[in-house]
């Protein structure tokens, strides 16, 4: 029995009515990228309030890793639900924050400890002010491409400036940008990491003291950005020059951790070990929970009550982020990214011969990206390609995403519980699609 079931055009009748309805009292800026109103899902499909069930291949943006109401986090929510919703930890402890906390430190291990937040950026900007108190330094070294949030703080370690930045300055200061290894941009591909990291021993001689720089941040996937895997040396050769100049690494793996990518972090891929990860997204399913996860000297640096928040740490958040990793430890979810993964990448190769707009497959586990392309010698970018094909799948009843500074990646984000038949099923629509998406 295949999953996809449309009963109508998108926007269906009831949809229609509830989206004109937002559009009367919901501010414009949160626009709609999805022509159809959610009424409930499961696992990886969802069903929209005019009975359509589609797949969704983006999870919420990365957060429902296991899938749409997976029992086990909806019962752990009803259970913490019924018992206590809040507190504030500092004020009132509860055990599923310190719980939490232990298994993340087991996760990621080594010598750490853990504070917990709402959203991403709110683990970003937290990060940085651990750094800052662990080292007296005030600056922060990001890439191009990167993406950590929309705080001003971290809009303004945020590379893109459309849509994120413009019209929002003066943006916050010691804040300094550096190229990121891009190696299907790159003049010299194979040597794409050691080039980047060229750039950066030039910029700590020529423009950035850094003894003034308390972290260094990057996602070791970059995903807003593009999914853009850097050379292999790249960031092994960023962490030993910031060990040698006392600089604290920080990792954002809010879209890249949980197993994403085949390993608990994607840091592990290049044999990191950052002095600060930040997970968030898929640790929660959906409910707002980031985690700042760093070495104990660094953690414990800031003084009393330097560190906080009323909702921080939310129980029922804890208790759901609790049972996803369970559910990723016992559906064995880690290894099945990297099963996800090389369906979708192999999808992609057949179809390279038929779609002369593939560019570029690339990406960790079931992080995968395609990058776009009107001409693959000049590799100029084909966002308007992309346009077509989302707008292809979503009228096939498959949710994709994209990503990319110039919106010309297809970003893959199923949920690692979709099963070998919606795999197989999503893969026939994101076929179909880029075929009819071509000539268009
Ligand atoms: C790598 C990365 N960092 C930070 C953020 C910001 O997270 P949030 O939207 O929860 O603030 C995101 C969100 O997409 C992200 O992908």
């Amino acid at each position: 029995m295949p999953t996809i079931e449309m009963l109508t055009e998108l926007p269906g009748p009831r949809s229609r009515e509830i989206i004109a309805r937002k559009e009367r009292v919901v501010c414009d800026p949160l626009d709609l990228h999805v022509n159809s109103v959610i009424d409930h899902g499961l696992g990886a499909a969802v069903t929209d309030v005019d009975g359509n069930t589609m797949i969704d291949f983006s999870s919420g943006l990365g957060c429902l890793l296991v899938g749409h109401s997976h029992p086990k986090v909806v019962e752990a929510v009803r259970r913490q639900a019924a018992k206590f919703s809040h507190t504030d930890f500092s004020l009132v402890p509860y055990e599923v924050y310190v719980e939490l906390a232990e298994r993340l430190v087991r996760a990621v291990g080594g010598d750490r400890k853990v504070a917990l937040f709402n959203s991403g950026a709110e683990a970003v900007e937290n990060a940085v002010k651990f750094a800052k108190a662990a080292t007296g330094r005030p600056g922060v070294v990001c890439f191009e491409g990167a993406f950590h949030g929309r705080t001003l703080l971290t809009m303004s370690l945020t590379s893109r400036h459309t849509p994120y930045k413009r019209g929002f300055g003066p943006f916050a200061s010691e804040v300094h940008r550096v190229p990121f290894s891009y190696p299907y941009r790159s003049a010299d591909p194979e040597r794409s990491g050691e080039l980047a990291l060229e750039d950066l021993r030039h910029a700590f001689a020529a423009m950035i003291d850094p003894r003034s720089v308390a972290a260094l941040i990057f996602e070791p996937e970059q995903g807003e950005g593009g999914y853009i895997v850097p050379g292999p040396e790249f960031l092994p050769g960023v962490q030993e020059l910031c060990r040698q100049h006392g600089i604290v690494t920080i990792a954002d793996e809010i879209q890249s951790g949980c197993g994403r990518t085949g390993r608990f972090l994607a840091s592990e891929h290049f044999g990191l070990d950052p002095d600060i990860v930040i997970l968030a997204k898929a640790l929660g399913s959906g409910y707002p929970l980031s985690a700042v996860v760093g070495r104990t000297k660094i953690m414990d640096s800031p003084g009393p009550s330097a560190i906080g928040g009323t909702y921080v740490g939310n129980p029922v958040a804890c208790a759901a982020a609790i049972a996803v990793m369970d559910v990723i430890e016992e559906e064995g979810l880690i290894e099945r990214a990297e099963i996800v993964g090389k369906a979708i990448r192999s999808r992609w190769e057949d179809l390279a011969g038929d779609v002369p707009q593939i560019g570029d497959i690339r990406g960790l586990g079931s992080m995968i990206g395609v990058e776009m392309v009107s001409d693959r010698s000049t590799k100029e970018p084909d966002g308007d390609y992309v346009g077509r094909l989302m707008a292809e799948t979503q009228r096939r009843g498959l949710i994709t995403v994209s990503c990319g500074v110039y919106h010309n990646v297809l970003r893959h984000l199923p949920p690692l519980v979709i099963t070998d038949q919606q795999l197989d099923e999503a893969l026939d629509v994101l076929a179909d699609a880029a075929l009819a998406a071509r000539g268009s």
